[in-house]
């Protein structure tokens, strides 16, 4: 009887080191009350976006009466892959995803495929051919999100004929919304010659590399007019390096950003940053729906693409009283 219970108390250990805290009773094909058990791999704890994320996933799984298991894999892709594995062998009901990087999937969603577990990716895309690895994608439209960045740009300087100096601070390396920020800004600046990306680097969505990188581009560029960074945390990590600088964010460089969240919209409207593309990270009530329907064996849309919008400085004025992140 010891025994028993002591290979229990193993089993449990090694599925909560490999999954997360997983919050459900799973592990062997459901949660044994009904509930649907879904296994969630979030790609970290990077940003204020990601944070925001995790508790929209964690409160509508709660609320829809979803048993969550939940995994962080540190921005590690072989985490992720673990995690995913893990879930497979718990045979949970369902398995959704934020990758990420986009190559690289192929094996892992095979397995979960011939494991007959539907896979539900969020907030970001994978680049695998077949499709049908996965049943559907809910996030935002991240190049239009990019192309958004560049029109507020080419309207701000319509009227200048001079050359406009720009840096900009990419996203995670091979992330979804790294490559598509960047390919929807240049798609739009391109059309104007005077717009000219003068350096461009990584600084992998978090405040401090934001912040190392900017410091970075100031020491070898003398002159800089925009800076344009893939989320509010790099853009965040930047205003201390160009204050650090002697510079006036905002205004001896101009600053557009994505996400939203609350300190970026505080920045906006304390006139630190110019323009934010607003990217949502609030998709768990979405996810849960969708998680339903394909567990019932109900069609779902392949792709289910996030509203969103976009704020000035005044607009961030009146709309942070009421953000809910
Ligand atoms: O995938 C969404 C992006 O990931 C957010 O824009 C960024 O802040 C996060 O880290």
């Amino acid at each position: 009887m010891l025994k028993r219970f002591s290979a229990l108390v193993l089993a449990g250990v090694t599925a909560f080191a490999m999954a997360g805290c997983g919050s459900g009773s799973g592990g062997s094909g459901g949660s044994g009350d009904g509930k649907i058990v879904m296994g969630f791999s979030q790609v970290g704890a990077e940003s204020g976006w990601r944070t925001a994320n995790t508790k929209s996933v964690q409160e509508s799984a709660k609320a829809a009466g979803i048993d969550l298991k939940f995994s962080d894999a540190q921005q590690k892709q072989e985490n992720q892959i673990k995690a995913i594995r893990s879930y497979i062998q718990q045979k949970v009901d369902v398995i959704a995803f934020s990758p990420v990087v986009e190559s690289g999937w192929d094996t892992v969603l095979q397995e979960a495929k011939s494991a007959k577990i539907p896979v539900i990716l969020t907030d970001r895309a994978v680049d695998s051919k077949d499709t049908s690895l996965y049943r559907t994608f809910l996030g935002s439209d991240f190049i239009e999100e990019g192309k958004k960045a560049g029109q507020w740009l080419v309207d701000q300087y319509k009227d200048s004929k001079d050359p406009v100096n720009i840096v900009q601070l990419e996203g995670t390396t091979g992330s979804a919304p790294a490559n598509d920020r960047k390919t929807g800004f240049q798609q739009v600046i391109s059309a104007d010659p005077k717009f000219k990306i003068i350096a461009s680097q990584s600084g992998n969505f978090t405040r401090a590399e934001g912040k190392q990188v900017m410091e970075a581009f100031l020491k070898s560029n003398p002159k800089i007019d925009v800076l344009y960074s893939h989320n509010d945390d790099m853009a965040l990590g930047a205003i201390e390096a160009i204050e650090g600088a002697g510079k006036v964010p905002g205004k001896d460089i101009k600053i557009i950003s994505v996400d939203a969240v609350h300190d970026g919209m505080q920045a906006l409207a304390d006139g630190k940053i110019n323009y934010i593309v607003e990217c949502s990270p609030l998709l768990g009530p979405q996810l849960m729906d969708l998680a339903k329907k394909v567990v019932k064996g109900e069609q779902v849309p392949a792709r289910v693409v996030t509203q969103e919008t976009t704020f000035t400085q005044d607009q961030a004025k009146q709309a942070l009283p009421s953000r809910k992140y």
